[in-house]
């Protein structure tokens, strides 16, 4: 497809559509659906998502339909072994995680403790699973009076260490997450080690808006690799660049709430970048799902769909917008944990060609299949695209071809000829002889298009080429048929299958359709290489 310069992939943080079909294999219950609990509350709003198709995906229907807007929806699964933030980000980047990020119901072992008890020079309180506002207030006085770190876990897969800031200045507890990132990798590769800074005094600690993750390095190149090898921007908002522990990012903008990532974001959209712009909005898992904040999570994401609407004007004909998640964290269930769910994924953009409902899908590197396909850059991973059936009838074809005649350059033989190329993602490639005085430096319409084609890298991705339509005649009439010259059949054997190419041709009467096969036997093509 190429041809898009912005992506904004935006991730809401925990927003899952309905149990997967291994929920309880991740300990949850089968009716966990993160969006359909929060849209119990009077405080939900969905008008534009809804505009953006959402309750046209499978599952999503009862949310009632309303796509005024050209979009393409689907339900994603999760293939990887594992529900957390890091999971989902990775497998939306197009890597798939066969094993589960190692969790510590019991607490990490002394070999892991020893090590950064060593490193940093500080005892360690708690080392349990524990509420991140229970563990502050039950082991921050002692944390107050001894300087030992305060650490502990939670069912995911990390490492966190609260310091009171007074104690601990934040770099400081930052130098020491950079430690135990260091210890925690193999075996103990943690998803995440995280600060979590807090200040006050006994028992009214609170928590500062200084969280920082640390994430463990992605096993193989992401999609975000891609494109910055590919020469473009990869921004990341919020804790994008912490997911993905830098790699692949070219720019960074942390942010601390929801409403400061929308605003971000939408400065980004007044910017003129060319690539990918990958946000996260924390605060629905963070500040709502895990406090099992039913209301909160539903006026956060009304604010969401507020703000949506006044960001959707702001993009231009060359951008695209993805709408997705990560996992789940279910707000009505009796855990705080996150839920094993399946995600939304919502494409709206004009110039995107893709099926218009993608059905359920059985991994989230599809996400990463569709955004590397938009910008044209090539990256092989597990997901996939789903491209729209070309819809056209061979009369628009034709008539598209009729238009090139109409700027056919002919000062010499006065012949016009048009082309009009359909590949497999729906797009029209127009062509025009274009003369020479030099007669032999003579360009053919067929082949002005198989250029044109080319050169938007459908070529060098090797996409499709599924038909073409030629007309010409004596002063742009048409009276006979004008079948492609001998150089033009063999340019479209470098690019088309034979067998199923199809050449249409008319005389103004009817029109005649031919495969490459039939208008050049035994043709001489790439594979003869091979
Ligand atoms: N021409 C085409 O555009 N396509 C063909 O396959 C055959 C020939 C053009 C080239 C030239 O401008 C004019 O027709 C007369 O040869």
């Amino acid at each position: 497809m190429a041809d898009i310069k912005r992506v904004f992939l935006i991730v809401l943080d925990s927003l899952g559509i309905g149990a997967a079909p291994d929920a309880e294999v991740f300990g949850d219950v089968p009716d966990c659906n993160t969006l359909r609990r929060i849209s119990t509350d009077p405080a939900f709003r969905a008008d534009t998502v809804r505009r953006l198709g959402m309750g046209e995906i499978e599952g999503v229907e009862w949310l009632g339909k309303g796509a005024a807007l050209k979009t393409v929806g689907m339900r994603l699964r999760e293939k990887s072994r594992g529900k957390d933030t890091t999971t989902g980000h990775w497998e939306l980047a197009g890597i798939v995680s066969e094993h589960p990020m190692p969790t510590y119901p019991d607490g990490f072992p002394e070999e892991v403790l020893s090590k950064f008890r060593a490193a940093t020079g500080r005892g360690v309180l708690c080392n349990k699973p524990y509420s991140g506002t229970e563990v502050i207030r039950d082991y921050g006085k002692q944390h107050l009076e001894t300087g030992d770190l305060i650490v502990y876990t939670s069912a995911d897969s990390v490492f966190q260490i609260a310091a009171h800031e007074d104690i601990v200045p934040v770099e400081q507890l930052y130098e020491y997450c950079r430690m135990a990132r260091e210890i925690l990798q193999g075996e103990h590769g943690v998803g995440r080690v995280i600060a979590r800074p807090f200040t006050g005094e006994y028992p009214n600690f609170t928590r500062t808006a200084n969280r920082r993750d640390f994430s463990l390095t992605p096993p193989a190149p992401t999609m975000l690799d891609a494109i910055k090898d590919a020469g473009m921007d990869v921004i990341g908002v919020g804790k994008i660049s912490d997911i993905f522990a830098g790699q692949g990012i070219t720019r960074s903008l942390h942010t601390h709430s929801n409403t400061e990532g929308m605003e971000v974001t939408a400065g980004l959209a007044k910017e003129d970048f060319h690539g990918l712009c990958f946000v996260n909005l924390v605060d629905f898992d963070m500040a709502y799902g895990h406090r099992n904040d039913i209301s909160g999570y539903a006026k956060a994401f009304a604010e969401f769909d507020a703000w949506l609407a006044t960001f959707l004007p702001l993009l231009g004909e060359d951008d695209a917008l993805i709408i997705t998640a990560d996992h789940g964290c279910d707000p009505g269930d009796t855990s705080t944990d996150h839920t094993r769910e399946y995600v939304p994924c919502m494409m709206y953009g004009e110039k995107l060609r893709y099926a218009k409902n993608g059905g359920t899908r059985p991994t989230f590197a599809d996400v990463a299949a569709h955004v590397c396909d938009m910008l044209g850059v090539a990256y092989a991973c597990e997901g996939k695209i789903d491209r729209a059936l070309p819809e056209l009838s061979e009369g628009r074809l034709l008539d598209i071809a009729k238009l090139g005649m109409s700027v056919a350059y002919t000062p010499y033989s006065g012949y016009k000829v048009g082309a009009a190329l359909l590949d497999e993602s729906g797009q029209i490639w127009r062509g025009c002889n274009v003369e020479n005085a030099s007669y032999g430096a003579t360009i053919c319409a067929e082949r002005t298009a198989f250029m044109h084609w080319a050169q938007s890298g459908a070529a060098m991705r090797g996409q499709k080429p599924l038909a073409i339509a030629v007309v010409g005649g004596k002063d742009g009439v048409i009276t006979d048929f004008a079948p492609p010259c001998g150089i033009c059949r063999q340019v479209m054997m470098e690019f088309c299958d034979p067998d199923t190419f199809r050449i249409l041709l008319t005389n103004g009467k009817e029109v005649r359709s031919y495969t490459l096969s039939q208008l050049l036997p035994l043709g001489f093509g790439p594979s003869k290489l091979d």
